[in-house]
């Protein structure tokens, strides 16, 4: 991270960041910055940042509030983040080129990419990079790469390949388009109600408990599991591991910080989960946001992880990797299910998205449905 002040053109003091800031000590360094501007009234440009930590967006709410401190953000990412937490931000732009006229339907129109060009392209980036994008659903991955283009200005899928592979923070951006990171607390809530009917109680047996949240996004998915596990009086014997390939959305996890817009859908999902107390009880209010309460951040550890290539964790009773595999082409499902058929105890449980399943991967081998099928909860073939 680097800081520096310049005034613009109407005299107003500009705080520029350049970089993530991706330490404590850069955080401190940033914040006494921020205080040394309090003076007088100043604009924050954010230059490289995709994504900031929870005392930092602390610190700009209160410069909006009580400042009027105008946020200004580079990255398309951290600007989405800060708008969805009420943040009001403009998006500058700086440096990039224009897309006018082009849409995702002109793009879906004038490019016909074919399979061999985009799987070399994949290889180059695994080469390059290390993220590996080779056994992926190629039509989704060639419709992200479309968006990419576009978001870049780029006609010419030659050029752009060129230009990803030579410069890093284009394959970031691109990167960030590959992710698809929908989810939301106690997503398809029946699931849940069974977790806390038939999967906790057994679990309640061992001492210790170790759960894995396998492609978690920005961590409601192991905040509802630690809401159970709390209502359970279980929280405190258990781990959780929360992981995902795209460390954005882990610092969002790691905030804990959700918008207020939409939480209606929340509630409900809460309440058709059997939730036995208030959901908003486990939030604190930020203006536009909520601050997920402390005492389930404890037992969670969030961490960059792929389910390709970034190793094995092992000794969980339960796995929960919903809506990951659907993204993927079989042959990789096949791999990943035999990685955590290694990754759980006797008889533990793994738990897949609604529209995904272990039948069309031989995954009938290794494990068999627990309670009614279409849950997609799985016990372990011992
Ligand atoms: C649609 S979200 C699902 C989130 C949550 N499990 C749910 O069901 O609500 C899919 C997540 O999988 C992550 N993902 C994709 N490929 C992955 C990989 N190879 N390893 C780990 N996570 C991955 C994405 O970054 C994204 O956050």
């Amino acid at each position: 991270m680097q800081l520096s002040i310049k005034y613009d053109a109407k005299g107003i003091k500009e705080l520029s960041i350049a970089g993530e800031v991706e330490t404590d000590e850069e955080t401190a360094i940033l914040l006494k910055y921020i205080n040394d501007c309090l003076e007088e009234r100043f604009n924050i440009v954010f230059l490289d940042a995709n994504i900031v930590n929870k005392i930092i967006i602390d610190r700009l709410y209160m410069l909006q509030e009580y400042h009027q401190s105008e946020i200004h953000v580079n990255k398309q990412y951290l600007y989405a983040y800060l708008h969805k937490l009420g943040i009001l931000c403009k998006y500058v732009n700086r440096g990039r080129r224009k897309s006018e006229g082009l849409n995702e339907n002109s793009l879906e129109f004038e490019y016909k990419l074919s399979n061999e060009e985009v799987y070399s392209f994949l290889l180059d980036i695994y080469r390059i990079y290390g993220y590996d994008y080779t056994n992926y659903q190629i039509d989704s991955i060639m419709r992200r790469i479309k968006i990419s283009m576009l978001r870049q200005g780029s006609v010419n899928f030659n050029d752009f390949k060129t230009a990803v592979i030579n410069d890093e923070s284009l394959f970031e951006q691109m990167f960030i388009n590959f992710s698809i990171n929908t989810t939301e607390f106690f997503r398809d809530p029946e699931v849940f109600a069974e977790i806390r009917e038939s999967i906790l109680p057994y679990l309640d047996s061992f001492t210790h408990i170790k759960i894995w949240c396998a492609g978690c996004s920005s961590g409601q998915e192991p905040y509802s599991l630690a809401i159970l596990l709390d209502e359970m009086n279980m929280l405190d014997k258990v781990q959780i591991y929360a992981t995902d390939i795209n460390p954005y959305v882990i610092q969002e996890a790691k905030n804990g910080l959700y918008p207020l817009a939409g939480v209606e859908k929340q509630i409900n999902n809460y309440r058709m989960a059997q939730g036995c107390k208030g959901f908003m009880e486990y939030f604190k209010l930020r203006g536009n946001y909520m601050e997920i309460s402390e005492k389930l951040k404890k037992n969670i550890l969030f961490f960059q992880h792929s389910l390709v290539g970034s190793g094995i964790l092992n000794e969980f009773q339960l796995i929960l990797c919903r809506n990951v595999l659907i993204y993927l082409e079989p042959i990789l499902q096949k791999n990943i299910l035999a990685n955590f058929y290694d990754s759980l105890d006797l008889s533990g449980f793994l738990i897949l998205g609604k529209s995904e399943g272990i039948l069309n991967n031989n995954g009938g081998e290794l494990f068999y449905s627990h309670q009614q099928p279409d849950k997609k909860i799985y016990r372990k073939k011992n």
